[in-house]
């Protein structure tokens, strides 16, 4: 029992850590991109696994489900590493961020690969999904665009509030428009602020870099399951199409031999007319 509650001791240094980070999300975000010097497995990227892994998991369900013949956006692309594993299954893939410096990596770690651009943009703001696909229908993007394109979203969703995660979802609709669909992958970690960084490696005696990054400096995670979908993308403008549980990978941080794990969620919807 005393063990148990050991853990809740890091709650002075979790508040002590996070009390700096900007109250303005985008700044913060904008912050975070820029103070990052490498990506991949052994980065500064809490969420960069640098493997395959974990989109190896979700491209049955991408085959399955979505319009192979439509390109694809990546709302909250960061460096770009999902936009880049999801060029090589549709024509054009699209990373698109609120953080200039995030696009700024993604384009350096992209340079020389074909079929893949990235934009600025807060996908909460209203009207952000149509002046998407606007701008994309002037890509070479095979002709598609017109008809709409898919989404893909990992990670995002589980950062925002209520109002923005449903925003954002709106800006998928206009995306999607008559053909395209939407796939989600988010974090959906049953449990408190300390027991989700505990699962991820802190102790009393230390908090693992990137970690500990991402506490300094970023909004506070919550989660994003079921309930959270439902409220986002209700019935009446969606319909869903399969949902269930997943793993969303982050790099080695308990255990410097694999990536660490975090129960997630997954959601396939399409928009109704
Ligand atoms: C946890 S990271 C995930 C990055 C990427 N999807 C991945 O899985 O590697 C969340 C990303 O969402 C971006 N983001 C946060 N709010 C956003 C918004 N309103 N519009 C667009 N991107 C946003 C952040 O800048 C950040 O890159």
């Amino acid at each position: 029992m005393l063990a148990a509650l050991k853990k809740y001791l890091l709650v002075p240094k979790l508040m002590r850590l996070s009390a700096g980070a900007p109250r303005d999300h985008h700044i913060a975000w904008d912050r975070f991109w820029s103070n990052v010097k490498t990506t991949g497995a052994s980065g500064d990227v809490l969420w960069d696994s640098g493997s395959d892994h974990e989109m190896q998991g979700y491209v049955d369900r991408l085959r399955l489900h979505l319009d192979p013949g439509l390109p694809i956006v990546d709302i909250g692309c960061g460096n770009g590493s999902f936009t880049r594993q999801l060029a090589g299954h549709f024509p054009h893939a699209v990373g698109v961020d609120v953080s200039a410096h995030a696009v700024r990596r993604a384009r350096a770690e992209t340079a020389g690969l074909a079929n893949i651009s990235y934009a600025v943009a807060d996908m909460t703001a209203s009207g952000a999904g149509s002046g998407l696909l606007e701008e994309l229908a002037v890509l070479d993007t095979g002709g598609q665009a017109g008809g709409g394109a898919n989404v893909f979203i990992r990670g995002v969703l589980h950062v925002l509030g209520e109002r923005d995660q449903h925003a954002l979802a709106e800006n998928a609709r206009a995306i999607t428009r008559a053909n395209g669909r939407v796939f989600l992958a988010e974090t959906n970690f049953r449990g408190n602020a300390v027991d989700y960084v505990t699962h991820l490696g802190a102790t009393l005696r230390s908090i693992p870099a990137p970690l500990e990054g991402a506490i300094r400096g970023l909004p506070m995670p919550g989660r994003f399951g079921p309930k959270e979908r439902s409220l986002a993308f209700p019935a009446s403008r969606w319909e869903l199409i399969e949902e269930g549980p997943t793993t969303i990978e982050t790099m080695p941080l308990s255990n410097p031999a694999r990536s660490d794990l975090i129960p997630g969620y997954f959601a396939v919807l399409e928009g109704r007319n």
